[in-house]
């Protein structure tokens, strides 16, 4: 079982490194907000990050946010750099769990992770980016396994929603769920509203390095998942979606490869049924595709070059049409913004044999909540973390590095988000 107590050496429940970071902020917020949720109504933490000063103007911040004056000084301040492997192995040595927030993790990531192992540390991210969960799985889950370590990537918006959606969805159906689809639509209030630019770093070097995703999975040398029922239809690279109402394309984040992962873990391990899935996203009307379109390309064209990426960087908002910026969303954009993601899913009533005819059932699920990247994703973080400090038997046998379902499938993370304002509800 993972080990979650707290002791002289090792002092905190949860570290939030990467404190300073547009996200960490309200990561720190949200641990905050919810330390009475920690074993026995208490949770020990600390910030971490390379600048003591930042950290602690995030902590004055969040006193003043949350009307908190103790957090100035009851919260501690861990000084850890990602290029000084000693810092951070001293941070992994006096944490239970590690949230990291400091990306892009295809640049910083992995010694963090590194160290969490050695160092006998959990690790919870937020990374959107295959290449690092998936070379994270592949370096890692031995070690992590030996250690007793879990490693969970992807537990922000990217991709709690969508994976623990899946998982819902089946718990719900009646009979074998075969197949799901998802369409995700964003919901802007009248000040409008973006993503910081660390999330769009991510994608650039994400997309700009896409080729190499196809070599790694090789590595893996999975055999391919057994498809039962239909085969699910791909949809086209655009599409006008009747569940929607809008048009829509395939998402373009780490959704599909996560479920995939999570779903091929619960084949293999547990022997489920593996759900096929597609997640599409809706983009609106004809002027939103024209603009998408034109973003695109250029979008594309660019990453490729070194001078390209750098003029991406420079100027966000130019090249993404304000979708993204340096500044990130205000609080009052983030307080208007929303989520909702329906899935449609199909599959076999029980006692009905999916090798024999169509599928004879459907259901249609629903997970909401609020702004996407500083809202959402901070909840989805920390309830991840407080469900391995307060569940440790529910989560998989050995330590290992997981994608949120594997990890989370048999617990009450669910419930927890529930409580917490992303809701799953059948429709
Ligand atoms: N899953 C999701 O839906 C979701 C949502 C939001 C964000 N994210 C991801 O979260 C990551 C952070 O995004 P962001 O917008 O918060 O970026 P950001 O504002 O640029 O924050 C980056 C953080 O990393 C820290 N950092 C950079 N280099 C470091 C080093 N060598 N040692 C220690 N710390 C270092 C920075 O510290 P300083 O303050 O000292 O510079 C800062 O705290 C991105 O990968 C983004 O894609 C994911």
């Amino acid at each position: 079982m993972a080990r979650v107590e707290t002791t002289s050496s090792r002092p905190y429940h949860l570290v939030v490194f990467g404190a300073s970071g547009f996200t960490g902020q309200f990561v720190v917020e949200e641990v905050a907000r919810t330390a009475s949720e920690g074993p026995k109504g208490s949770l020990k933490w600390a910030v971490a990050g390379r600048s003591k000063q930042k950290l602690e103007k995030v902590l004055e911040q969040a006193a003043g946010v949350l009307s908190k004056p103790e957090l100035r000084t009851e919260v501690d301040v861990i000084v850890a750099d990602v290029g000084e492997p000693d810092s951070l192995a001293a941070m992994c040595k006096q944490a239970v769990i590690v949230l990291n927030c400091v990306g892009p993790y295809r640049f910083f990531g992995e010694p963090v992770v590194r160290a969490c192992v050695e160092n006998g540390a959990h690790h919870i991210d937020i990374s959107g980016e295959p290449q690092f969960l998936e070379g994270m799985q592949l370096n890692y889950s031995s070690q992590a396994a030996e250690k007793g370590v879990f490693v969970i990537g992807s537990c922000g918006f990217d991709s709690i929603p969508a994976d623990m959606g899946v998982i819902y969805t089946r718990d719900q159906f009646r009979g074998t769920l075969t197949a799901v689809e998802s369409f995700l639509t964003i919901g802007i209030g009248p000040e409008g509203g973006c993503i910081h630019d660390g999330t769009w770093q991510s994608a650039i070097f994400g997309l700009a390095d896409s080729r190499n995703l196809q070599g790694l999975r090789r590595k893996f040398n999975h055999k391919p998942l057994p498809t039962v029922g239909p085969k699910l239809r791909r949809r086209g690279a655009l599409f006008y979606s009747n569940e929607i109402q809008q048009y829509a394309l395939p998402f373009m984040g780490s959704d599909p490869s996560v479920v995939k992962r999570t779903q091929r873990f619960l084949a293999e391990e547990h022997q489920a049924t593996p759900v096929q899935y597609g997640a599409y996203a809706g983009v609106g009307g004809i002027g939103s595709i024209i603009k998408l379109m034109f973003a695109g390309m250029i979008f594309w064209l660019l990453v490729k070059f070194t001078c390209g990426r750098n003029l991406l960087m420079k100027y966000p908002e130019f090249f993404s049409f304000g979708m993204f910026s340096k500044a990130g969303p205000t609080r009052k954009q983030m307080e208007g913004s929303s989520f909702q993601l329906s899935f449609y899913g199909e599959g076999y009533t029980s006692g009905q044999d999916p090798a024999l005819g169509k599928p004879n059932a459907k259901i249609r699920t629903l997970v909401q909540g609020p702004e996407v990247g500083y809202v959402a994703t901070p909840i989805a973080m920390v309830q991840a973390a407080l469900t391995i400090l307060n569940e440790p038997a529910a989560l998989p046998k050995k330590g290992g590095v997981y994608s949120p379902g594997a990890a989370f499938a048999k617990t009450t993370l669910v419930d927890r988000l529930n409580k917490h304002g992303i809701q799953f509800s059948v429709v």
